[in-house]
């Protein structure tokens, strides 16, 4: 997507073919800022900090860390190691271990010399891979939002979203804008109201950010108006993304998400989540095994934007001392959701809407 005119992804190779750059999201959306990534250690603390986040976009990174880890050492135990440190940055997103998998899987039984090479070789083919995945997405959920638009004869379609699932939480297009986008393309009357997401405000920061950049009309409501918003009727659709789905289709997304679908189940507002089927856990049963990221309180005692100066600054909203708890997720229960958009198109929200969809789990699942 672009940002003031010159297209972007959200990773890519620098000019030495070796390190990796990418956007600082922390500093977004007040200054567009490149890093450079060039050590495993590197690529682990920009992960932790999440100067990279959302899902697709961890994996991705995570890809190109074991790469530039095997640069220094190629053998089977600084594989390990590697795998391990960024296995260890974020613990909900399992696009993270499922990026950590496929590298393991293409250098393994590969010579040493070769391991850097086909390294980054897999890390290109999983970046270029989700570009398709997504665009993929935007295509089917741009049908389910065509018929929504045909219902209401044309009249504009409000959509509510949650943090941030969009190209910059990917490595381009996004999962639950990627549709949004495709529906602006093709002409439709779309208005998103964006969620700010407390604590860190992906939605208020990056959404806003994305769809400004794109000229998706959209607004930014405090992360407690969207019940009285679909109260009144302002909301037809709800699409968000997901950081893990369980095989009985229980979705984790970023806190607060559990909240939305709630509101949207009292309303009658379809509840929809874009996924690639690579944040599918089809190893787990159901959301209750989620593990769910707990961050520093200071997320929530203070809160970070631009002083009149230019300067990027934290300040502190809360009672110096005051305990805080910061649980970056919520689990979502199937029942609560409408239907997944996927690559390989939309399903009802079941266990058997996700096995059609992806055949091969279906006997793992059933099981
Ligand atoms: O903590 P974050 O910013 O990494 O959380 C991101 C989200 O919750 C997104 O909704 C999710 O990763 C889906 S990304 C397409």
């Amino acid at each position: 997507m672009n940002i003031d005119g010159k297209p972007y992804r959200t990773i890519w190779l620098g000019e030495d073919g070796g390190a990796v750059q990418t956007i600082d999201q922390t500093k977004l959306p007040h200054a567009l800022e490149i890093v450079t990534l060039e050590t495993l250690d590197d690529v682990a603390r920009a992960i932790s900090t999440m100067q990279v986040r959302g899902a697709p976009l961890i994996g991705a990174t995570a890809a190109y860390g074991v790469a530039l880890a095997l640069r220094s050492d190629a053998s089977d135990e600084a594989l390990d190691r590697a795998c391990a440190t960024l296995a260890a940055t974020r613990p909900t997103a399992i696009n993270l271990r499922w990026a950590l998998d496929e590298m393991r899987e293409a250098v393994r039984n590969q010579p040493r010399e070769a391991r850097v090479a086909v390294a980054y070789a897999r890390a290109a083919a999983i970046c270029d891979e989700d570009v398709e995945t997504n665009r993929r997405i935007g295509e089917h959920g741009l049908g389910l939002i065509q018929a929504h638009a045909e219902k209401k004869k044309g009249a504009r379609i409000n959509i509510l979203t949650h943090c941030n699932a969009g190209w910059l939480a990917c490595v381009d297009w996004g999962t639950a804008l990627a549709p949004i986008y495709r529906a602006h393309d093709a002409g439709l009357d779309v208005h998103v109201w964006v969620d700010e997401t407390r604590p860190r405000n992906q939605g208020a920061a990056l959404t806003a950010f994305e769809l400004g950049g794109h000229g998706v009309p959209h607004t930014i409501i405090a992360d407690n108006a969207g019940g009285h918003l679909m109260q009144k009727k302002l909301v037809d659709l709800c699409i968000v993304g997901t950081d893990r789905t369980t095989a009985n289709g229980d979705v984790a997304n970023k806190i607060g998400t559990y909240l939305k679908a709630l509101a949207a189940r009292d309303n009658d507002v379809p509840f929809l989540v874009a996924l690639p089927g690579t944040s599918i856990d089809w190893s787990l049963e159901d959301g209750s095994l989620i593990p769910i990221e707990e961050r520093s309180a200071d997320e929530v005692t203070r809160v970070a934007g631009r002083l009149p100066d230019g300067r990027i600054a934290s300040v502190q909203i809360a009672p110096e001392g005051s305990p805080a708890a910061n649980y970056g997720f919520d689990v979502t229960p199937v029942r609560l959701i409408t239907g997944f958009i996927t690559e390989r198109g939309v399903a009802p929200a079941t266990r058997d809407g996700l096995t059609t969809l992806y055949p091969k789990h279906r006997a793992k699942s059933a099981a």
